[in-house]
């Protein structure tokens, strides 16, 4: 049957297959069916113990996909030295990383504060009642949903946590009778997404009750109609702000064509171009989430709601601007990066993972608090290896080796036309085609 027939097929209750069975549906479904086993086999683990971890991390799971683990030496944050485990498949990020917290482990390392940790849910609901009536009780409200959630705040609580506060967001003139209860949390070291959204269901369901019960409210004010209820991702009092210092004397090496203070000059003004154009501002930001979804992946945390939260800060003004900046003042550069990041130490797949877990053990188990500091730090270096590279010498130059590189074994190099290609290629542009011809030349005048 052609492939294309073959996949026009429904498949039913492929879920409750065994995985050989899933892999082996699947690999019929390709053309090349053997390979296909062969090969998503390959990338099972040996451990049947520690492959079983994985298949549940997720569903219908045949494989594994691996991404590459590097590491960043010589992260200095607030005075002391991390070796931050970075999971990315991109080239040159790590080695931006590495060099880029050398660089600076050289003139002070990173500083970095926390500006605030709390996290966000919403209720969302209709309701047609008298506000002011609603908020004459709200504290009595508050208490109830308090006590209603208490079966699951107890353990929070104990470490430290729990809700901090409630608030009634009236979005009728957006939307007719609508409402929100907005929560806020702190989960202290876990991320808190699960206890976070447990509570949120347990208001709903609490805030219908207590609208239900209440001898102020008529008849159409005991009945809200609960839409959902779900923690936000868009934290931005969950708040890490990083900086680095330094006079203008010391960026005298950056650059040999610029002073340190002409490359300090040139530099802010590239981040300034972030800060005023909106392209330009998301690649610009995308350099710094290459460095900071790299810990976060290798730490087992969620990169997408990192980014998520990153990015709607970045156009918390109305207009998508970098999330980092630099003041010239006094003869000093002082280049910082403040944002959002929802980061656990504890829960989810930050001890399931084993790889998570080493990484954080590498880190020395911070808390999470200590986790959100390196994590900007390590963004904010990125970004500097990022500008410097623009405003210097160019970006292209620095990816040009491992660009060669991934070129190479995509052409199955061996080690010695490794060694030639890099010699051949110092100061060349490099290209797929370029990669090629050069590898058929040597190859045919070998043979
Ligand atoms: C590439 O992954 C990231 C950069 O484009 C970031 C930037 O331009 O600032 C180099």
């Amino acid at each position: 049957m052609p492939r294309r027939r073959k996949r026009d097929i429904i498949i039913k209750g492929f879920s409750k297959l065994l995985k050989e069975d899933k892999l082996r549906i699947v690999a019929e479904l390709m053309d090349k069916q053997v390979e296909t086993m062969e090969l998503m086999k390959s990338f099972w683990h040996t451990d049947n113990k520690v492959q079983k971890i994985f298949d549940e991390f997720s569903e219908n799971t045949i494989s594994n996909f691996y991404i590459p683990y590097g590491v960043a030496p010589n992260v200095i944050v607030n005075g002391q030295n991390y070796l931050v485990p970075l999971v990315i498949e991109e080239s040159s990020v790590v080695a931006a990383a590495s060099s880029s917290a050398k660089f600076w482990s050289e003139r002070g390392g990173f500083k970095a504060e926390i500006i605030d940790t709390v996290k966000l849910g919403q209720v969302h609901f209709l309701w047609k009642g008298d506000k002011k009536k609603l908020l004459s009780v709200f504290d009595e409200l508050k208490e109830f949903l308090r006590q209603a959630a208490k079966h699951i705040t107890a353990n929070m609580e104990a470490r430290g946590g729990g809700i901090l506060d409630f608030e009634l967001v009236d979005m009728t003139d957006r939307l007719e009778d609508y409402y929100q209860l907005l929560v806020s949390f702190n989960t202290v070291d876990s991320m808190g997404a699960n206890f976070i959204n447990s509570c949120l269901e347990e208001f709903a369901a609490a805030l219908k009750d207590f609208l239900g019960g209440h001898e102020l409210f008529e008849s159409r004010e005991k009945e809200p109609k609960i839409i959902m209820s779900i923690l936000s991702n868009y934290t931005p009092d969950c708040l890490v702000k990083t900086w680095v210092e330094c006079d203008f004397e010391a960026l005298d090496n950056v650059d040999e064509s610029m002073t340190g203070e002409e490359f300090a000059r040139k530099f802010q003004l590239a981040v300034r171009i972030a800060e005023e154009d909106v392209y330009r501002a998301t690649t610009h930001n995308k350099g710094i989430f290459n460095g900071i979804d790299a810990v976060v992946i290798a730490t087992g945390n969620d990169f997408r709601a990192v980014e998520a939260a990153g990015h709607t800060y970045a156009a918390r003004t109305g207009r998508y601007k970098s999330l980092s900046t630099v003041d010239l003042k006094d003869g000093k550069f002082n280049y910082s990066l403040t944002l959002p990041l929802a980061l656990g130490t504890v829960g989810g797949l930050t001890s399931l993972h084993p790889l998570a877990k080493q990484s954080l053990e590498m880190l020395g188990n911070p808390s999470a608090e200590e986790l959100m500091m390196i994590a900007a730090a390590v963004g904010l270096a990125n970004n500097f290896a990022a500008v410097r590279s623009l405003v210097t010498k160019g970006i292209q130059m620095g990816h040009m080796k491992m660009h060669l590189m991934n070129i190479l074994n995509h052409f199955e190099a061996t080690d010695e036309e490794k060694t030639r290609a890099v010699e051949y290629f110092i100061g060349q542009k490099v290209s797929f085609n370029h990669v090629r011809q050069f590898l058929n030349k040597i190859r045919n005048l070998e043979e």
